[in-house]
């Protein structure tokens, strides 16, 4: 697919999924702009592909303001940033609790309502949610609850915003940044176990996550989907 001519937006590019998608976005001949919170990593990753970055913080509804005010036009969105907690309901304060709902769900529903002025009339979106929307890994229940709700979301946006298309991503366990940056003896584990409970017996990558999000911003007659690159972890 070519992207040539159009503009890629992705908020939390600067590592993991979204630094790859960036990498297939502009190796399609977008034009690419990088958000997140940390400079450093966004100079490295725009350096990288030749793209443009800013400082934005998902949850700051001024940061996104700027962040978007500074900008044309948007062909295609993508908003893989978040950080939170994930844990059991016995265990979490609340506002470890409320931390997903906060990043990943209002994070994104921000996201849109400041990139809306500047979408071009043929425009994508493509949200994160995660395969525990439909089948918990364990004992996390806010955290599968708002990766149910973005999904929704994506829908709701979806009839709300047509013409412009939006879909949702939802990765099972990929092998990537995010577990990079977790202890190791928690990462083997869950590894093991998501290898052990989806049909295709392994984790999975973030080029493979990466195939799904450019599926979706080229899928001119789909809209308020939401794709599984999780291994068939749902089904087990
Ligand atoms: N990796 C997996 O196994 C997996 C599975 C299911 C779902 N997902 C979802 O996929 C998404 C991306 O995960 P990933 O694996 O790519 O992890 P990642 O490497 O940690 O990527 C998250 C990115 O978002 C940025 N970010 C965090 N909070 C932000 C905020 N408030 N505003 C703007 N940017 C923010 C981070 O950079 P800064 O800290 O510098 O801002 C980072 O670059 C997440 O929503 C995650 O829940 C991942």
């Amino acid at each position: 697919m070519s992207l040539a001519g159009k503009q890629v937006v992705i908020i939390g590019g600067g590592s993991g999924i979204g630094r790859e998608v960036a990498r297939r976005a502009a190796a399609a001949g977008a034009s690419v702009h990088l958000g997140g919170r940390t400079p450093e990593k966004l100079a490295a990753a725009a350096g990288e592909i030749g793209g443009t970055w800013q400082v934005v913080d998902t949850t700051d509804q001024d940061s996104l303001a700027a962040f978007f005010g500074a900008l044309d036009r948007v062909d295609h969105l993508f908003t893989p940033g978040a950080s939170y907690t994930v844990g059991p309901l016995r265990e979490l304060s609340d506002s470890d609790a409320a931390s997903p709902f906060v990043t990943k769900f209002w994070g994104q529903y921000h996201a849109v309502k400041h990139v809306v002025p500047k979408l071009a009339p043929d425009a994508s979106i493509v949200l994160v949610s995660g395969a525990a929307s439909v089948r918990p890994p364990g004992a996390a229940p806010a955290y599968v609850a708002c990766n149910a709700a973005v999904e929704g979301l994506g829908r709701g946006l979806a009839v709300e915003l047509a013409p412009i298309r939006v879909n949702v991503v939802a990765p099972g366990t990929i092998d990537g940044d995010l577990w990079a940056a977790r202890p190791a003896a928690v990462r083997e584990a869950s590894f093991g176990q998501y290898s052990r409970d989806t049909l295709l017996h392994r984790v999975g990558k973030e080029s493979e996550v990466a195939d799904a999000v450019l599926y979706l911003f080229g899928s001119t007659y789909t809209t308020g989907s939401t794709l599984y690159p999780d291994g068939g972890y749902a089904l087990r």
